[in-house]
């Protein structure tokens, strides 16, 4: 176990399987995804399968189960940025990317994870690409930002 999942599984009571989600969110934060040796640890901790926790947190779609790639699309699909197209937007993204959300691509460039509204509606309907945001996206549009991506790391 490394140091830092060992951190955070001490600051829960071993065995006490109530403190799983919350264990399990402490680990995304800190790593962006839930590795399998990372579960497993978690199931030695709380007396619990890992297939069991794999199975609850696929239930939880906010759990990812690969590390994200050097460029992390986030793509809002609250109920703004929902009714101004967003769902085109992700037809785009996935087209593109050809990945879905919660996925990465297979050279490690994107993933992909819809979020929740990001606080920014009047700019609806919008990405985030790291620390970058791109706004009042069109239908359409998503193939340049992608590549605008993929020229820069050339
Ligand atoms: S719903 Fe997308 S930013 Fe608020």
């Amino acid at each position: 176990m490394d140091d830092q999942t060992s951190v955070i599984l001490s600051r829960y009571p071993r065995g006490h399987r109530d403190c799983l989600i919350p264990i399990l969110q402490d680990i995304q934060e800190e790593y962006g995804y839930l590795s399998e040796s990372s579960v497993i640890e978690v199931g030695r901790y709380l007396g619990l399968p890992s297939s069991k926790i794999f199975g609850l947190a696929t239930f939880y779609n906010q759990f990812r189960f690969e590390p994200r790639g050097r460029f992390h699309v986030r793509l809002c699909h609250g109920t703004s940025c929902h009714v101004t197209a967003a769902s085109e937007i992700i037809k785009d993204l996935e087209k593109k990317l050809r990945i879905h959300p919660g996925e990465t691509t297979r050279d490690g460039m994107f993933s992909l994870e819809l979020v929740a509204c990001m606080g920014a509606c009047h700019l609806a309907p919008l990405i985030r690409v790291n620390d970058n945001y791109h706004t009042k996206l069109e239908p359409g549009s998503i193939n340049d930002i992608i590549d605008s991506y993929i020229e820069g790391e050339e």
